[in-house]
């Protein structure tokens, strides 16, 4: 049974990832920290007639502090979101600051906790996470995630989609790479069970993994990003961490994470030459156990690597020379 916190629990992906965490019979305890709103939404969630026990918090009187201290869980999705014209690269001024925050928090209150990030861009605010936990000394590589399933559910939506096939749950198909466009890299030639697609089906369902997200953004016309389909994907990966811990096994969900603290994930960073970068991951009680390589990769899919690499590069050093340079 896992108390979990949620930081960022007001808003748009907040609320109803918050509602699926206080569902859950692995929760026993949800506390719900936001700038704003987190005690009216904490009180309406207490009325669920499950056992998890909601508690919600605001900065003034140690909120944030009674929200972490003994947490276990933490999910992240504070911070602000897209609008149309903007790339998740748009958001780091804001959001390298609300994470670099709440991550020093987090390093002092519950350095134990499991950690999963999904304030964009995700590709760097992982990393300032990770600089920042160096800095207290408590950083554990197996237990620090930059959130990527929302990809990993696209690609089996969007190929059942393609395939005219009505169980989207059906095909597993791992994305590996980075969360943002390019850097977005669905291994669609794995999907178990394998799928022919024609040239034109591939591409297709290639471009609206890697930018699902920017469709979204279009579709709201300026409401915000992607958040009900998010909420799922978080709790997803929630109840993965969460399974594992109590002993459940052959839990394997991708995530991006600092390979070469990961076991099996050192030889993976060093031949991709990337630190940072999602696999597939199993999961123990004590969080990562293993990075998975990989695997073959088609042509088509070697091209989307070399391109993902570059991209990812920038936004990894820009996530840590926001922490070392102190900015
Ligand atoms: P939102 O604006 O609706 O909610 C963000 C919440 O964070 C707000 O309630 C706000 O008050 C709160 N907040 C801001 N600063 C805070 C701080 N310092 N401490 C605590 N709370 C703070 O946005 P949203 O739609 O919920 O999106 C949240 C983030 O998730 C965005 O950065 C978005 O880009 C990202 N996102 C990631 C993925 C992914 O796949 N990883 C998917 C969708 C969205
Ligand atoms: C997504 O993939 O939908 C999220 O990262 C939100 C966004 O800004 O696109």
């Amino acid at each position: 049974m896992v108390k979990v916190s949620v930081l960022g629990a007001s808003g748009q992906i907040g609320q109803p990832l918050s509602l699926l965490l206080k569902s859950s019979p692995l929760v026993t305890e949800l506390r719900l920290y936001d700038v704003v709103h987190s005690v009216g939404v904490a009180t309406d969630l207490d009325h669920i007639d499950t056992p998890a026990k909601v508690s919600g918090y605001l900065p003034n009187d140690n909120g944030l502090e009674k929200a972490l201290s003994g947490a276990e869980l933490v999910m992240i999705p504070a911070g602000v979101a897209r609008k149309p014209g903007m790339t998740r690269d748009d958001l780091f001024t804001t959001n390298a600051n609300v994470i670099a925050d709440l991550l020093s928090e987090v390093a002092q209150l519950c350095p134990e906790a499991f950690i999963c990030i999904i304030t964009n861009p995700v590709n760097s605010t992982v990393p300032i996470a990770v600089e920042v936990l160096k800095k207290h000394g408590v950083f554990n590589p197996r237990r620090v995630f930059g959130v990527t399933t929302l990809d990993v559910v696209r690609a089996s939506t969007f190929t059942a989609h393609a395939l005219g096939e009505l169980d989207p749950q059906k095909f597993k198909i791992p994305v590996v790479g980075g969360h943002s466009g390019a850097t977005i890299i669905p291994l669609i030639s794995q999907s178990q069970p394998p799928v022919q697609l024609t040239k034109e089906q591939l591409d297709a369902v290639t471009y609206r993994v890697q930018f699902g997200g920017d469709e979204i953004v279009k579709s709201k016309a300026g409401a915000g990003s992607a958040t009900t389909c998010m909420a799922y994907a978080g709790f997803r990966f929630a109840q993965a961490i969460m399974k594992a811990y109590r002993g459940e096994t052959g839990i394997v969900e991708p995530t991006y994470v600092f390979l070469p603290g990961v076991p099996g994930g050192e030889e993976i960073s060093k031949s991709l030459g990337v630190s940072f970068f999602a696999v597939p991951v199993e999961f123990g009680t004590d969080g990562a156990t293993k990075a998975q390589p990989v695997g073959p990769l088609s042509d088509y899919e070697q091209d989307l690597l070399k391109k993902a690499i570059q991209e990812l590069r920038g936004n990894i050093v820009k996530g840590e020379s926001h922490v070392k340079g102190g900015k």
